[in-house]
């Protein structure tokens, strides 16, 4: 069997074909002197906003700052609550932490990893201010039911699409249903900076000018300042690098797909439990993350066998200790912490071969022998 090692993300792959590109318009970058925020920032939010179908992106120094200032834009504060999914990376819930909310979490839907609709509900207390799902993996969440939760509350909805660019629910790409969404550019992700970036996606013009003034301390006229606001900007590199990346990010998708659909079918006699795309859901296969209870001991196999993977994520946020003080106990979301106990993600990039998801599958199959 073929021993080269099969890399879990291979960014390398990714920039090699670009790198010229990349060069220059950092090079332009250098010689303008245009570090924050800037003309390339510009023209990627246009481009980005277009891509998402939105009428606003905002580029913002990460995703987990996009979030935050959503959470500042809806007026949350201590005392409120948020509903959100404990299976989800920390920054989810560190949107509403950081003004000072608190985050209630909600069992997830075992098939899809996101937030399960028909728990939320019962969640929702006189405190509750917004609902804040996450379209894990690539895959949406179920949007419908959670807006008509919504609708029914008085409560806006914030989508998490960090992990999800391009994705669409029901034919329509995610990052507009709710009020806002926060994207995430970190280079792992689909679209990747040349280090942090994220955006805030939205259709409200008066959420964009607040958000405009909120990423640059507080300001809309440079050292006269209305609020008190945060250096949240995006660099001008990072706009120039992902205004390089944007245009192949549909190719990149599709490739994303094709790798999903191999695994779907050369592992579907094994034991694994593998991704479901729900009928309304078009998945970006941000991870493509696979379960079993022996998870342990075929993430040593596959490691031993020179196949990088990766858990996504193995302690759900009620159980960390940084949330101790939410009282929250082991217990309290048997769907979300079966799957951190159970969840392992293969390989899964654009660049990944036929020949090498092949070798992966092999892998499997050879443990499950
Ligand atoms: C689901 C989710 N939410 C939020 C974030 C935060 O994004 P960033 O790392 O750009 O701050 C990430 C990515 O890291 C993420 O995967």
């Amino acid at each position: 069997m073929d021993a080269q090692p099969i890399p879990y993300l291979d960014l390398p792959a990714q920039l090699r074909p670009l790198r010229k590109e990349l060069d220059a318009v950092i090079a332009r970058t250098l010689d303008n002197c245009s570090f924050c925020l800037g003309p390339d920032v510009v023209a990627f939010e246009r481009e980005f906003a277009k891509y998402c179908g939105a009428k606003h992106a905002l580029g913002f120094n990460s995703g987990t700052s996009a979030l935050h200032v959503a959470m500042i834009l809806l007026n949350i504060g201590p005392g409120d609550e948020v509903i959100t999914t404990p299976h989800t990376f920390v920054a989810t819930s560190w949107a509403i932490s950081y003004v000072g909310a608190r985050p209630v979490y909600v069992d997830i839907d075992d098939t899809t990893f996101t937030i399960n609709p028909e728990l939320v509900e019962r969640a929702i207390t006189p405190k509750t201010k917004a609902i804040l799902p996450v379209h894990l993996y690539g895959h949406p969440a179920d949007l419908d039911p959670l807006l008509e939760i919504g609708r029914r509350h008085n409560l806006p909805l914030v989508e998490d699409a960090c992990q999800a660019h391009g994705a669409k629910y029901k034919g329509t790409t995610v990052g507009t249903a709710g009020v806002m969404s926060g994207f995430s550019f970190y280079p792992g992700k689909n679209l990747g900076a040349a280090g942090e970036g994220g955006a805030l996606v939205t259709n409200s013009d008066a959420f964009a000018t607040r958000a405009r003034s909120l990423r640059e301390h507080g300001s809309t006229q440079r050292y006269y300042h209305d609020e008190v606001g945060f250096n949240y900007r995006m660099e001008g590199i990072q706009g120039a690098v992902l205004g390089v990346k944007l245009p192949h990010l549909s190719d990149w998708t599709a490739g994303r797909r094709r790798v999903a659909e191999r695994y779907h079918r050369l592992l579907a006699d094994t034991p694994l439990q593998l991704p479901v795309e729900a009928s309304w859901a078009e998945s970006v296969y941000h991870l493509y993350v696979v379960r079993h209870p022996r998870r342990e001991e075929l993430k040593k196999h596959l490691e031993a066998n020179k196949v990088g993977c990766a858990l996504h994520y193995p302690l759900p946020l009620h159980l960390q200790k940084c949330y101790a003080s939410l009282g929250y106990s082991a217990g309290a979301f048997p769907v979300a912490e079966k799957a951190a106990r159970e969840c392992l993600s293969l390989p899964i990039y654009p660049e990944l071969t036929d020949a090498q998801v092949d070798r992966v599958s092999a892998v499997i199959h050879e443990f499950f022998k």
